[in-house]
């Protein structure tokens, strides 16, 4: 059965959002990051609008529907919860430690022409 519902341009804008993330040339733990936060924007949108109807139905008396609706905004809430959880245990931490790993990798040449260019006072030797 073909939905009839209207297609809703909020909803299109953070899919089309989370589909460029994959052409702003992050490393794979950045582009996790962007991902997980790309989902949270989505399950946040559906909790407002969820909610929302959810009021409305409860201020009509739709009891059926309400009750629908409170097991559906509680299933948003516990993705968003779980979303924030892979983020704060794992994934942003692995973005950091790849981040520091490319800033060193970055340095490492500029070490490598210091050391190839012999026995040079540093700056803090000169000091001295
Ligand atoms: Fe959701």
């Amino acid at each position: 059965m073909r939905s009839r519902g209207k297609s809703c341009e909020a909803v299109r804008g953070l899919v089309e959002d989370a589909q460029d993330l994959a052409d702003k040339g992050f490393s794979p733990e950045l582009l996790d990051v962007a991902l997980i936060a790309a989902a949270q924007k989505m399950e946040h949108f559906e909790i407002a609008a969820y909610g929302s109807v959810r009021a409305h139905a409860e201020a009509l008396g739709l009891d059926k529907a309400v009750k629908l609706l409170d097991e559906t905004l509680e299933e948003e809430k516990a993705m968003d919860e779980r979303l924030n959880k892979i983020a704060l245990d794992e994934v942003n931490e692995r973005a950091l430690e790849a981040e520091e790993e490319q800033d060193d990798d970055q340095k490492r040449p500029a070490r490598a022409e210091r050391a190839a260019a012999g026995n040079k006072p540093s700056s803090r030797a000169k000091q001295e």
